[in-house]
């Protein structure tokens, strides 16, 4: 049976834990920062050394850690991209914007257990050379950033952040940054423009990719909250002891925003691939099912931009027979494991790690309609098939879910939403706003349709008894 397996949030929600320093310390923290500076260069079989930091970052490589943020790639090499050589400082930046609609798990490490990401972004930090990082925090999250410039404050104060930490000589700051206030401030370049003073048009890549060219020009890593905590664990229990964690290329626990229609919306921590979409909505351990007399209808798996599942959908995906041999098994999306190859492999993604879970009672253009709008309102407008695109669905959307549609919407929206992603536009939002479109009409067509076809239907009889009435007064006009 699938268990919640609490790595990140093992103290978070513990009666009497609290986000100080002085709690953090009880609780074993920073014992890892410690550990990270003591490690002692490493002698190679071909007579070379590997100094503590690269131990960390080849550690982070074997862990099989993937980003946490909404792409899942490898955080080991991420950093192995950093151009080391470019004689410019290098920044690390963690990404707490986590305004993925219906992601809501970087605000419970961030409010409830601060030091432990500050300790994760000190130790990756120390691994890649960097001497002052950022964590770019949601404008709204005003407590979070008072909590974190407090945790900050107490860190500095132990001398676990600022010059010659814990007598190692190394020297680190960390400042805290609210962000702007827009969806598009979480994509990395956008928010390094953000964290500039600049709108947060995101940059093109090539050639702007952080790792080379990021802050003020320099090598930047960028990696989300939970995926900076990570690091903490790599270093506390090694590298192969992660690995176990989750299952393979999935390795590692990750936190589930679950909301929508099931009985238990909340954050569960999961071993990567240790439960299934299924078990996550309808196990009591996790959302403990459906309200009563309802049935499932849709569930979005990533965040609102990934693509959506229809209930009952069956997906052919890759297994090991009882011999050992691959085959493609059959797979009914409830019973996909939540990782992120499964996902992908069905065609979704588990992108931010946010399911949403809608049953008989939603309606899908409405429902549609609500994501679409946010895109058109997000886009930063750069990119001409963004910023058009993401209006003209939105667009359609408004008209179909206020009686003025037709049931050709459909097949504009598709053809809209095709025209976007694939290279068009300068960020991933391009795809972020065309995917829900895509696979929303794809799997319920049938109901995009009917409304169209409903408000024309209407619109005919108005038109024919309003005929009819101007018929009428016309030959009494006669008479
Ligand atoms: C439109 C858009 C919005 C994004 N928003 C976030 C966000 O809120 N938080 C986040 O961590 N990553 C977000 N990302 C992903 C970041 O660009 C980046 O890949 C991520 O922070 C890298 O961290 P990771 O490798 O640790 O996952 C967004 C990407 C796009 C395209
Ligand atoms: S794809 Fe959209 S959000 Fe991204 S840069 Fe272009 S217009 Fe802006």
């Amino acid at each position: 049976m699938p268990q919640e397996y609490k790595l990140i949030l093992k103290h978070a929600d513990e009666p009497g834990y609290t986000p100080d320093i002085e709690c953090y310390l009880r609780h074993g923290g920073y014992d890892a920062l410690k550990k990270a500076l003591a490690i002692q260069p490493k002698d190679l079989p071909d007579g070379k050394k590997l100094s503590g930091p690269e131990q960390i970052r080849e550690d982070v490589k074997i862990s099989g850690l993937r980003g946490r943020g909404g792409a899942g790639f490898s955080c080991g090499l991420k950093w192995s991209f950093v151009d080391r050589r470019s004689g410019k400082p290098i920044y690390l930046i963690c990404n707490a914007d986590e305004s993925e609609p219906g992601t809501f798990k970087d605000r419970q490490i961030m409010y409830k257990d601060p030091h432990q990401l500050i300790e994760g972004m000190i130790i990756s930090c120390f691994a890649n050379d960097v001497h002052l990082a950022y964590i770019y925090i949601r404008g709204e999250m005003v407590d979070g950033a008072k909590i974190l410039n407090r945790a900050l404050a107490e860190a500095r104060s132990k001398n676990f952040l600022g010059k010659n930490i814990l007598g190692s000589g190394y020297d680190l700051e960390i400042h805290v940054h609210r962000g702007a206030g827009a969806y598009i401030c979480g994509e990395e370049t956008g928010l390094i423009e953000s964290l500039e003073g600049k709108r947060p048009y995101p940059r093109i890549k090539p050639p702007y990719f952080p790792a080379v060219l990021g802050l003020w020009m320099c090598p930047t890593i960028v990696n989300n909250v939970e995926t900076l905590c990570n690091v903490k664990h790599i270093v506390a229990m090694g590298a192969a002891e992660f690995a176990k964690l989750g299952t393979p290329n999935n390795t590692g626990t990750r936190i589930v925003s679950l909301s929508g229609h099931v009985k238990k919306p909340g954050y569960y921590e999961i071993e990567v691939g240790k439960a299934t979409i299924g078990e996550l909505i309808n196990d009591p351990k996790f959302g403990g099912g459906l309200r009563p007399g309802r049935s499932l209808k849709a569930v979005i798996p990533g965040g609102s931009s990934a693509k959506v599942f229809k209930a009952g959908e069956k997906f052919k995906l890759k297994k090991k027979d009882a011999e050992g041999k691959e085959i493609l098994a059959e797979t009914d999306m409830l019973d996909l494991p939540y990782d992120f190859d499964s996902l992908t492999a069905a065609g979704s993604m588990s992108g931010s790690s946010a399911i949403i879970v809608m049953d008989d009672s939603t309606d899908i253009v409405e429902a549609l309609a609500n994501i679409a709008e946010f895109y058109a309102h997000e886009s930063c407008g750069q990119c001409t098939p963004c910023r058009e695109g993401s209006l003209w669905m939105s667009k359609a959307l408004h008209r179909l879910t206020h009686g003025e549609g037709r049931a050709s919407d459909a097949d504009y929206l598709v053809k809209i939403a095709d025209n976007i992603p694939g290279g068009r536009t300068i960020c991933a939002f391009g795809e972020a706003c065309s995917w829900p479109v895509q696979s929303f009409v794809a799997k319920f067509k049938d109901e995009f349709v009917a409304k169209g076809k409903a408000d024309e239907d209407r619109h005919a009889k108005e038109i024919e008894s309003v005929g009819a009435t101007a018929g009428l007064e016309l030959a009494g006009g006669h008479k």
